[in-house]
């Protein structure tokens, strides 16, 4: 992908930069203006016209200045519309694709920068890049052709003079260039520090039930702290650039003002200036700071800009999931078959010839040790991971579209993520309009209905950030809610009853075998007594099926499946309460 500048953020908004810069451009003639009218009023007070030609002209001046006032504070209007408008837009956009890009990274990217990372430079790198699309570019623009015109008037009123005066001024602009490559390496290193910091504080927060638990709240704030003092002295660096490049300027400045003086002054009195020339030189002078300032606060806004332009764009560049177009769409699935599928990461074998079918109507239960590959196996199923070999309706999943594979195969994580948000929300997965009904019926599949008769608020319960004013069964329920509430062909759950007593597993199992009796379902337990009385079972011993069949023939075969079972049952009730 071309790498971003800011440049071309700006060209996709040509006409409204266009308006803009016509607006800004009226504003400054009008500022330009000002001090030849006041010259002119100045040289009419100094001279010895009669009273009533004197008067005549100088309303005649006065109405100018009224004019230049009403067209300024209508051009300014202008200008502001279409420029900080634009920039407000190009924000939009930018926040807009960084989201979707975000959203589609691959796992791999998301190892790479963290949630506080990511948070960071899409809310704060994108207000700066907002700043310098819009103060940014109006400051520059403002200085370059305040600087150019009044040059330009200075040196119709005198070349000389103007000669003199802008010396300082080449100084000042070496000055420019030089500083703005400074700040941009250091506000980078702001940012990178915000980074940081954001992630910190976003860790601290997300694990505050650790923390507490294991009573570490002061190594804590140390640590954060920390982090909170390296952004201090970024910062610091920055300003300390800052603080010498603003005086210096105004001293430069300072120093024209008093070169014009020593010589403009002499010239007026040699007649060789006249006076209200002499003032509107002193007006023009003047009016420079500001240009200058605005150099340099425009070097400084498109350099920060940039830097923060960069930071996004790396996020942006970043590998997401391929994208998929033409692929074909599945709406109902008859068979589900892994035909010696492999799978290596980092040149470990976690997955080695896998073969099983799965037809309409059936159940599968997956066990295994910890580790033994049972969710890396699904994660190829859903194209998290590439693999060959894997089909749906005997068609192979690289010629599916994910989507579709991901909206039919629900899959229920191990660790159950809940949303801040209400019970309603977490099940129907905030949809705008829910079906009340529906999301009852999800939660009495999943075996959570009286639990919802316990809840004050019933479905409007507020259940948390992260769900934490559920219990670990409460939000597994609610995920499996969420899952059935999708109307998926598959519903997968991976080891999601593990906070569950005996009791309430078998009897949502049961509920959750009824409900997709005629679809499928896959349940992964490290806990043989889950899936005991499933169709046929895989049992995974690093990553290759060690056992297939019924429970019934398993249990007869000398093997892991019947180890696992002695073991556990040795739990009281577990098997027998099947
Ligand atoms: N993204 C990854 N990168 C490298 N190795 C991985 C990755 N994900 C999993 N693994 C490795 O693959 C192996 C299988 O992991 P997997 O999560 O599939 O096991 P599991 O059977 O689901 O275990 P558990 O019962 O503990 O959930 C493990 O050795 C794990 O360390
Ligand atoms: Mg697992």
């Amino acid at each position: 992908m071309k790498r971003k500048t800011l440049y071309s953020l700006l060209t996709s908004h040509k006409k409204n930069i266009f308006f803009g810069i016509i607006g800004l451009t009226m504003v400054d003639m009008m500022q330009l203006l000002v001090p030849i009218l006041v010259g002119k009023v100045i040289d009419i007070l100094a001279s010895s016209k009669t009273d009533n030609f004197f008067l005549s002209d100088l309303n005649k001046y006065a109405f100018y200045l009224i004019i230049c006032g009403v067209v300024m504070a209508i051009f300014r209007f202008v200008w502001r519309f279409f420029l900080l408008g634009t920039s407000r837009k190009i924000e939009k956009n930018l926040r807009d694709n960084y989201f979707s890009r975000v959203q589609n990274l691959t796992g791999a990217s998301f190892q790479n920068h963290s949630p506080g990372d990511l948070m960071a430079r899409g809310v704060n790198d994108i207000e700066t890049i907002k700043m310098a699309c819009g103060f940014g570019i109006v400051v520059a623009y403002d200085g370059i052709v305040l600087l150019t015109f009044i040059f330009i008037s200075m040196f119709l009123i005198s070349p000389i003079f103007t000669l003199y005066a802008s010396g300082p001024f080449i100084i000042m602009s070496i000055l420019i260039i030089k500083y703005g490559d400074i700040i941009e390496r250091l506000f980078s290193n702001v940012q990178s520090s915000f980074s940081n910091l954001t992630e910190e504080a976003r860790r601290i927060i997300y694990s505050i039930r650790v923390i507490k638990s294991l009573n570490d709240q002061e190594e804590q704030s140390n640590l954060f702290k920390k982090k909170s003092i390296h952004y201090e002295s970024m910062n610091i660096n920055l300003i300390k650039i800052w603080a010498g490049y603003q005086p210096l300027i105004t001293f430069l400045s300072g120093l024209s003002i008093f070169i014009f003086i020593f010589f403009g002054s002499n010239m007026v009195l040699e007649g060789k200036l006249s006076i209200g020339d002499f003032s509107a030189l002193m007006v023009y002078l003047t009016m420079l700071s500001w240009p200058v300032v605005a150099m340099g606060l425009a070097v400084d806004w498109l350099k920060r800009g940039n830097a923060c332009l960069s930071r996004v764009d790396k996020i942006m560049t970043q590998d997401t999931e391929a994208n998929e177009v033409g692929l074909a769409r599945i709406e109902e699935i008859d068979k589900v078959s892994f035909d010696n599928v492999s799978f290596t990461k980092d040149s470990n074998n976690i997955l080695s010839n896998i073969n099983f079918n799965i037809k309409r109507g059936s159940s599968l239960g997956i066990t295994g040790k910890t580790g033994a590959g049972k969710t890396t196996l699904i994660n190829l199923l859903l194209k998290y991971s590439y693999s060959d070999n894997i089909k749906i309706n005997n068609i192979s999943i690289n010629d599916i579209d994910k989507n579709s594979i991901r909206k039919k195969i629900v899959y229920v994580p191990q660790n159950p993520v809940i949303f801040s948000g209400t019970l309603a929300e977490n099940v129907s997965f905030f949809e705008e309009n829910p079906d009340e009904n529906k999301i009852i019926e999800c939660l009495r599949i999943s075996g959570f209905i009286n639990d919802l008769e316990r809840m004050k608020n019933g479905l409007n319960e507020i259940v948390g950030e992260r769900g934490v004013s559920l219990s670990g069964g409460q939000r597994q329920r609610v995920s499996i809610a969420r899952a059935i509430y999708q109307n998926p062909e598959m519903i997968i759950l991976d080891d999601t009853l593990s906070s569950l007593d005996v009791d309430t597993e078998l009897q949502i199992l049961r509920n959750i075998k009824d409900t997709f009796r005629e679809k499928f379902l896959i349940v992964i337990s490290s806990r043989v007594s889950t899936i005991f009385l499933f169709d046929e079972i895989i049992v995974l011993d690093s990553g290759e099926i060690v056992q297939k069949g019924s429970s019934k023939l398993l249990e007869e075969q000398e093997g892991l499946f019947k180890d696992l079972l002695a073991i556990q049952r040795i739990l009281p009730g577990a098997i027998d309460a099947k």
